[in-house]
């Protein structure tokens, strides 16, 4: 999180963006798995949007889809102020544009030494001229993620976790990308070294001025890398505001029982603090509510909830809720 950034203008702009998976439900018949239905946000240049939501929120989808890894089923992606519309856009916006993994363990091939690892993306945007060069670059670049220059022929499989992870953040960071987005990257990664990863991408920001679509399921994880934060739920975004604003007066019913389960380590703040815990589990975006898709596990639902889907609505400066409600269950 860098401070020079509050004004900028946006730098990623996703607008409606609908992102609708063919789920086969008969021998001829298919039904839309509305992963991503209908989301609208922007990331300014240099700034970090957190991003958190329950598993199969969709997430990882929003991700893959801005990246045009999945083909947006409609909206549109805006990138420094330019619709990303044609091949030879996507083609492009890859060069600038990249994505760091959840599994370390999974992402990087085990028979591969770090330095084919990383060296590969420049192999395949041939960004070197001589064997020297492209050698000095990947030198760079784990320099840049705290490795040592002998771990570079090394394999994969003979790192740890964190270091693992360090390995697949060089690789992104080859193609001198100017956006990440950051999959859940230290989830999978034991908690003794999460805050270390997590400082590292702070100090990459900071560095090489990268700005970030954060995604976690864990609060505590996006808290201090995020400027501002989006928080999901079955697809739709139910709330964005500034990350402090949203730790401290979180608006919409399903981000007050995400903060409520945030452990508070002064024990007074703690008690005053109710844990909201959630009923039932989340719907399957196959057959989600109609309304409010929150409805079926709301304390606050009443029979219009089920009617239409509350309008994401800015309820007061930068802070945007999709809530019928918000006004009387905040007074
Ligand atoms: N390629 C796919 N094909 C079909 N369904 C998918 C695909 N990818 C994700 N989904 C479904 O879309 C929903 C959102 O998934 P995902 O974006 O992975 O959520 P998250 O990252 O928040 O856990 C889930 O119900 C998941 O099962
Ligand atoms: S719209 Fe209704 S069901 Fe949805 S969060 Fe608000 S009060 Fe709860
Ligand atoms: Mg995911």
């Amino acid at each position: 999180m860098s401070d020079t950034k509050t004004n900028e203008r946006p730098l990623v702009e996703v607008k409606h963006l609908k992102e609708y998976f063919p789920i086969n439900v008969g021998l001829f018949r298919s039904k839309p798995l509305k992963a991503v239905d209908d989301v609208s946000f922007s990331i300014r240049k240099g700034e970090t949007l957190g991003l958190v939501g329950e598993s199969g929120c969709g997430k990882t989808t929003v991700g893959r889809t801005i990246l045009n890894l999945y083909k947006p089923t409609s909206g549109e992606i805006w990138y420094d102020g330019k619709l990303i519309k044609t091949k030879a856009d996507i083609e492009e916006f890859r060069t600038k544009a990249t994505m760091v993994f959840q599994d370390p363990y999974s992402s990087l091939n085990p028979r591969m030494t770090v330095e084919d690892i990383i060296g590969e993306p420049l192999d395949v945007h041939k960004m070197y001229k001589t064997k020297e060069e492209r050698h000095e670059r990947i030198l760079e670049l784990m320099g840049h993620v705290g490795l040592n220059s002998e771990h570079a022929a090394r394999y994969a499989h003979e790192f740890s976790g964190g270091q693992r992870q360090r390995i697949g953040i060089a690789r992104s960071l080859a193609v001198n990308p100017e956006f990440i987005v950051c999959d859940e990257p230290v989830s999978a990664l034991d908690v003794s070294i999460q805050a270390q990863v997590i400082n590292m991408f702070d100090e990459l920001q900071e560095k090489l001025g990268l700005t970030y679509l954060f995604i976690a399921h864990d609060l505590l994880v996006v808290r201090h890398i995020s400027d501002r934060i989006a928080v999901m739920y079955l697809g739709k975004m139910v709330e964005l505001a500034d990350a402090n604003e949203i730790y401290s007066h979180p608006l919409h019913p399903y981000s007050k029982s995400l903060m409520s389960a945030v452990p508070v380590p002064d024990p007074k703040i703690a008690r005053a603090n109710q844990r909201i815990v959630l009923s039932g589990d989340i719907p399957s975006p196959l057959n989600a509510p109609s309304g409010c898709p929150f409805r079926t596990r709301c304390q606050y639902a009443t029979p219009a909830c089920a009617e239409a889907m509350p309008d994401f609505k800015e309820v007061s400066k930068n802070h945007f809720v999709a809530c019928h409600r918000v006004a009387e269950i905040n007074q």
